[in-house]
């Protein structure tokens, strides 16, 4: 079966050919990052605006590099939430006209379950249940995936999403948007033991999340040492700040997956891409015995491989959307 995957919850409009919710045979992806960067984050009226100019060029280029036409596609899946809606909107009613003239069944695919369906991608025999820790610019979850439908969110952010602080400390390093790679270039030159950062705790609920601190600590420690005429190392602080996101995410998964006695554990979302992260959690697993996932690179950050992937999962179950869907 193959579906037609679209995906414009944010900056990124994308369109993916997947078959069985496993073969990826063709993933455009249009990127906006150079638009956004001179704003220092994603500017929303721009990237809705941008995204309406390049759907049709991306969604005929995703069918031209599977070299197939609509009457070979057997579902069309959009992601309709969580996101920027000016951005929802244009996937949302692009798909929508798709499935109206060509009759084509349509799915609505949340955001969240399609990150972790990148593990999907990459991984062919890996099935739920399995504990999920997604991470992205705008969340930062970890999500009991009981079944390709059902979910249950163990623990979330209360505050700043980690890809969001990793941004905003980039900033402050005057590294530009997005700074999330950046900061794990630069950490593999630095001593993460150079800086001490908090290490903020959720009180009476120990898997949640809270990075907004973290960042201020960060911010603050710049400012002050700037004001005073000292030296800011930006590779120590570069270090010292991700080795502490990391400890932060480790924590609350491994101690989640011991308490929920779930023994599989995948990463997803933009931060997945992290290199301590990846490295650290491989390090975790291998000592408690749990097995890791992480998706292929290409399919950390946005795009529609993995909408299409989830969207295969809803159909089968038979959750189909009607023409009143909105995101
Ligand atoms: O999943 P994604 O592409 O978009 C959202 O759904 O938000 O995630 C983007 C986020 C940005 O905050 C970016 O800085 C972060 O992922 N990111 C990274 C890395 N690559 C991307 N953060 C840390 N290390 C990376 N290697
Ligand atoms: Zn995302």
């Amino acid at each position: 079966m193959r579906v037609l995957g679209i995906e414009t919850s944010c900056d990124e409009t994308a369109c993916a050919v997947v078959v069985d919710g496993r073969d990826v045979i063709s993933n455009v992806v249009c990127s906006q990052v150079g638009d956004h960067a001179k704003y220092g984050g994603v500017f929303p009226e721009l990237a809705s605006r941008r995204q309406i100019e390049e759907i049709v060029a991306v969604y005929e280029g995703a069918l031209g590099q599977a070299s197939l036409d609509l009457k070979d596609i057997d579902v069309v899946a959009v992601t309709f939430g969580p996101g920027l809606v000016g951005s929802l909107l244009v996937g949302v009613n692009f798909a929508k006209a798709l499935a109206f003239y060509s009759g084509i069944p349509l799915v609505a695919v949340d955001h969240i379950k399609g990150h972790i369906a990148s593990n999907y991608i990459t991984h062919r025999d890996l099935e739920p249940p399995f504990l999920c820790l997604t991470v992205s610019g705008g969340h930062t979850q970890i999500v009991h995936v009981l079944s390709y439908e059902k979910c249950e969110i163990i623990g979330s952010s209360r505050d700043d999403a980690a890809g969001e602080a990793f941004d905003k400390v980039g900033r402050a390093l005057g590294l530009g948007y997005p700074a999330g790679v950046k900061i794990d270039l630069l950490a593999r030159e630095g001593d993460s033991e150079r800086y001490k950062f908090p290490h903020p705790k959720v009180k009476g609920a120990e898997f949640d999340f809270s990075f907004s601190g973290l960042k201020t600590a960060v911010i603050n420690m710049l400012h002050n040492t700037r004001q005073s005429g000292g030296e800011v190392n930006v590779q120590d602080v570069a270090a010292s700040f991700q080795s502490t996101v990391v400890s932060i995410l480790l924590e609350r998964l491994i101690g989640a997956a011991r308490k929920w006695g779930c023994s599989r554990l995948c990463l997803a979302g933009g931060v997945s891409a992290n290199s301590e992260l990846r490295e650290r959690a491989s390090l975790e697993c291998a000592n408690y015995g749990f097995e890791l996932f992480y998706p292929a690179s290409e399919y950390c950050g946005d795009n529609a491989a993995m909408i299409a992937s989830e969207g295969y999962y809803e159909f089968m179950l038979g959750n189909l959307a009607g023409f009143d869907l909105n995101p």
